[in-house]
């Protein structure tokens, strides 16, 4: 038996196989590289990027549930000078490929500027716009729930960036239809489903919700059939 031939072409890039762990479970990559040699794979999404350093939700930040697990992390990240300067220095170490960029924003401003200066960077392959973040106020969600904020955002990214984008959707929406569309129409190359879906965890013995902040995304086996549904 010959070997498998497992490379795409992802957005003009051959890559490896299409193994891609997502945003938000890899962290920025290198701490797995203790684990076992993370060229493996395909590539993966680091954790959400935005301008400032995100300290994130108050605890707890994660519920299990069956079939899943629901989070309100909150884009906990070191910001996007740090994530250049420390992050991506100690992942380019153990990792040789080119990896996505995952982008975050409280406004268009916000998200053109992030954006313009990750695609400087030259391990990032493709540029991921998080228009569907669940667990936090004002950013996210409020951007990827209206087609004209999507198609604005990504309009106004593409005009400043060389690298292909990607527009990360929310299933918490009515049309995920016009939205796609709405992306496309500004120009995105490519889109990412699904996001977490807004789900909520009862303590039983204290009547109150789990998580901190009440309120957390839902994702894991549970959530596969929507996010198939949607692409
Ligand atoms: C702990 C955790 C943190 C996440 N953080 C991000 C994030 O920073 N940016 C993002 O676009 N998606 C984030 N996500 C969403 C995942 O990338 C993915 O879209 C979601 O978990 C659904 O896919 P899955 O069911 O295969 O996990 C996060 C998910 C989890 C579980």
């Amino acid at each position: 038996m010959g070997e498998i031939d497992t490379k795409i072409n992802f957005l003009g890039i051959e890559i490896d196989n299409p193994i891609i762990p997502a945003s938000g479970t890899y962290g920025f990559g290198y701490e797995f590289a203790e684990l076992y040699d993370i060229n493996m794979l395909g590539t993966f999404s680091f954790k959400g990027t935005t301008a400032e350093p995100r300290f994130g939700n108050p605890t707890p930040r994660i519920a299990e549930c069956p079939s899943g697990m629901i989070n309100c992390i909150g884009l906990q990240n070191p910001g996007i000078e740090k994530v250049i300067s420390e992050e991506l220095p100690k992942l380019a170490k153990v990792f040789h490929k080119p990896v996505m960029a995952n982008i975050s924003g409280f406004s268009l401003e916000e998200y053109v500027s992030n954006c313009e200066k990750i695609d400087k960077v030259d391990m990032v392959g493709w540029i991921e716009l998080n228009v569907s973040c669940p667990n936090v106020h004002g950013g996210g969600l409020a951007f990827g729930t209206d087609p004209d904020n999507v198609k604005n955002v990504v309009k106004a990214v593409k005009k400043v960036i060389h690298k292909p984008l990607i527009v990360k959707l929310s299933p918490n929406v009515t049309d995920i239809v016009a939205i796609a569309k709405a992306a496309e129409e500004g120009g995105a190359d490519g889109i990412s489903l699904i996001n977490s879906l807004m789900g909520l965890r009862i303590d039983l013995k204290t009547g109150e919700p789990i998580l901190g902040i009440k309120t957390g995304g839902l994702s894991g086996p549970a959530v596969f059939p929507v996010a198939l549904r949607c692409v």
